[in-house]
């Protein structure tokens, strides 16, 4: 459905879902989830947890832990529906995928490159020895959502997300061509490129921050351990790719906000974390890049109904406005024991959201 008649100022679209974001655990957890769940009417929710979401028991658990938290917080009062996702390791069967695809629980499994970020140190060393376990995904229907970066140290950082599509993922789609994948967060050019000329059953969610930023941002007047996140925001002609195709309309790119909370110390540090909180303004930041695009007319089918529709769900049915009124960043959030630092902390963000 289109965006209804506007004026420049408010854009009021199907309530949006967000296709890849990290909720963490326990006190953390309780705090972030409502700056999704306010907006957002669902979300896959990466398993990158230590210990690492690897069962279907483990993750209906932490399902259940997560709509414990919601009906604690303040968004109680509206739907919110967590989709759970596997963490794929060389150790998980067959028979476990199986289970997977009859909860109704699980939506995809992930592949993490072992030690590409966060948490990642359990994943995939060699996709080979993963090959029984997307067999079964591509037997029972259930999505890959790919961590596309490869981890070798002869590779240039910048150029991971490129070789992991000539070395895994081209390789991988030959061996398994119907199965259902996403390459996630994308970041470059190349992938905008590949995923396009890919299958039906290949596609990509976005982030805010990589719509937002260039690589200079990393080193702006000095090191910015905020703007560090993985895949690495790569240089101005990537994010410019990344903003025509958001802004077209094509129907296998869809919003992925990556979210990923880390405590201040931790990202202020000799050897600071990878991850961007942008949960709590992200529509605002979408919304801004698509109006930049004089394209607000497209942001409906990337953050409200180009997700649902690949992963074969129903859109939702209630709606979102966007007016443009500048927001307040608070300089830092409260993530429970400590606090957290957001995308433009400190400044605003053009737009704010109301539920209709
Ligand atoms: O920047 C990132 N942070 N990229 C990821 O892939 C993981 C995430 C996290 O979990 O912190
Ligand atoms: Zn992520």
């Amino acid at each position: 459905m289109a965006v209804e008649p506007q004026s420049t100022q408010t854009c009021v679209i199907t309530r949006p879902d967000d296709w890849h974001l990290h909720l963490r655990e326990g006190a953390l957890l309780k705090k972030v989830l409502p700056d999704t769940a306010s907006v957002f009417a669902r979300a896959i929710i990466m398993p990158n947890l230590r210990p690492p979401v690897t069962t279907v028991d483990r993750a209906v658990a932490y399902r259940d832990e997560i709509c414990q938290a919601l009906l604690l917080s303040d968004a109680q009062q509206r739907s919110f529906e967590p989709l759970m996702t596997l963490y794929l390791t060389e150790q998980t069967t067959a028979q476990e995928i199986k289970k997977a695809a009859e909860c109704p629980f699980i939506h995809a499994v992930k592949l993490y490159p072992a030690g590409a970020t966060t948490n990642a140190d359990a994943g995939v060393r060699d996709i080979r020895q993963a090959y029984a376990a997307l067999e079964a995904m591509q037997t029972h229907g259930l999505p890959l959502l790919m961590h596309g970066e490869v981890v070798d140290p002869d590779i240039d950082i910048f150029d991971r997300e490129a070789v992991f599509i000539d070395r895994v993922l081209t390789p991988l789609m030959k061996d398994l061509p119907e199965l259902t994948m996403v390459m996630e967060h994308i970041t470059t050019e190349v992938a905008v490129d590949f995923v396009k000329a890919g299958p039906d059953h290949l596609g990509a969610t976005i982030t805010a921050h990589h719509l937002l930023l260039n690589r200079n941002a990393m080193f702006d007047g000095g090191l910015r351990p905020h703007h560090y996140c993985l895949p690495l925001i790569k240089r101005e002609k990537h994010r410019q790719a990344l903003v025509a195709i958001a802004t077209s309309g094509h129907p296998r790119f869809f919003l992925g906000t990556d979210s990923a909370p880390h405590p201040q110390g931790a990202k202020e540090s000799a050897c600071g974390c990878a991850g961007i909180y942008t949960a709590r303004d992200a529509m605002g930041f979408y919304a801004e890049v698509f109006d930049q695009a004089n394209a607000l007319d497209k942001l409906e089918g990337f953050a409200s109904l180009f997700g649902a529709d690949f992963y074969g769900l129903p859109r939702n049915q209630d709606r979102i406005a966007l007016h443009r009124i500048p927001r307040e960043i608070p300089e830092t959030v409260d993530f429970g024991e400590v606090t957290g630092v957001p995308l433009r902390a400190g400044g605003q963000v053009a737009w704010t959201v109301n539920l209709c």
